[in-house]
């Protein structure tokens, strides 16, 4: 997610669940063409396995960036076709793409023919007001035809005129069925769901009927709940964790990223606010990590603030003589 899940973000996640699957936000491949291509695709060994999307609609950009992101050491490359912003229409990808599934096809085929990690694809059900499912299953079984075998399908239409991204996100309606009927029509191929996904009992209900679940703002907002998914759908309850030991993880983390690369851990603590929702002092403990006057403090500082409970907090000495 743009803005969201970058490196810092992914670290943290990790530390959550060994298992997820994580995604990079989307990396144009004008940037990797053009740009800095270490500052888009480095990322820290701990975070495998992560997927890197590509946002583009030129068969050798993309093949060239897919090749960079395996050099790099991604574990999949996905295709982003439902991105439904006015940028990215002008630059002719994200959710339009759906129009020209053709064009997708020779996408995948140009990158699978340069990597030997999974190609994969990110959709909607439909753009606009298509809401005929033979559109949806033209689209999968075109591009499925080219080799990519794995689709993520955030199960709503893109409108491509009169909504935000976030409109996008929110009003056109959610139909899991659809999603549930393409796994029905593709049995041999992995089908996951995306959108709206909140809870345990969704995510099981979904697994009932289609390979995986995408979950995409209710782990970023709520990302306690991600602790809980190794023991549930990877058998593995090997590593009991408190949020204690993950914020003094990060603060490792946040130190030896500001020692390496000079980076703030202003700009790694924004992506853990969400650790202690539903705690008591879950609120004061998000303010300190998210106050700007205490950028000069050292990060195991800002987490000993944190902790500190309103009633401890000593008055400053001017205060103590007045
Ligand atoms: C801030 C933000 C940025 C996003 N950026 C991307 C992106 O770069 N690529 C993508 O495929 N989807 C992106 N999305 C869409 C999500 O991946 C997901 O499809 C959507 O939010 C629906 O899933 P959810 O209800 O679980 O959040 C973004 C969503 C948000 C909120």
């Amino acid at each position: 997610m743009m803005d969201w899940t970058d490196k810092h973000c992914r670290y943290f996640h990790r530390l959550l669940s060994q298992h997820t699957l994580l995604y990079t936000e989307m990396v144009t491949t004008g940037a990797l063409v053009h740009g800095d291509v270490a500052r888009h695709l480095r990322f820290e060994a701990e975070e495998h396995p992560v997927a890197l999307q590509l946002g583009g609609s030129e068969p050798a950009d993309l093949a060239h960036s897919a090749r960079l992101g395996e050099q790099w050491g991604y574990d999949e490359i996905n295709l982003n076709c439902g991105c439904p912003s006015e940028r990215v229409q002008r630059g002719a990808f994200g959710a339009c793409l759906m129009n020209e599934a053709a064009l997708v096809a020779d996408c995948v085929k140009a990158m699978a023919d340069v990597v030997s990690v999974p190609v994969t694809v990110k959709h909607r059900i439909g753009i606009d007001k298509i809401e005929s499912y033979d559109f949806v299953r033209d689209f999968v079984g075109t591009v499925a035809d080219a080799g990519c075998q794995v689709f993520v399908v955030h199960a709503r239409n893109a409108w491509l005129k009169g909504l935000s991204p976030k409109e996008n996100r929110e009003i056109p309606p959610l139909r899991y069925e659809v999603v549930a009927q393409l796994k029905r029509d593709f049995p041999g191929l992995t089908i996951a769901v995306n959108g709206g996904i909140k809870t345990d009992d969704i995510v099981q209900q979904q697994l009932q009927q289609v390979d995986g679940v995408m979950v995409g703002r209710e782990a970023y907002h709520n990302p306690w709940w991600m602790a809980s998914w190794d023991a549930l759908y990877y058998q593995d309850e090997s590593r009991e964790r408190t949020r204690e030991q993950i914020e003094e993880q990060m603060v490792l983390y946040m130190e030896r990223e500001a020692r390496e690369h000079g980076t703030h851990w202003y700009s790694i603590a924004r992506h853990m606010l969400g650790l202690r929702n539903g705690l008591a002092g879950a609120r004061r403990w998000r303010q300190v990590w998210s106050d700007h006057r205490l950028k000069t403090l050292p990060a195991h500082e800002v987490m000993k603030l944190a902790r500190t409970k309103p009633n401890e907090i000593q008055p400053e000495p001017a205060e103590q003589m007045l």
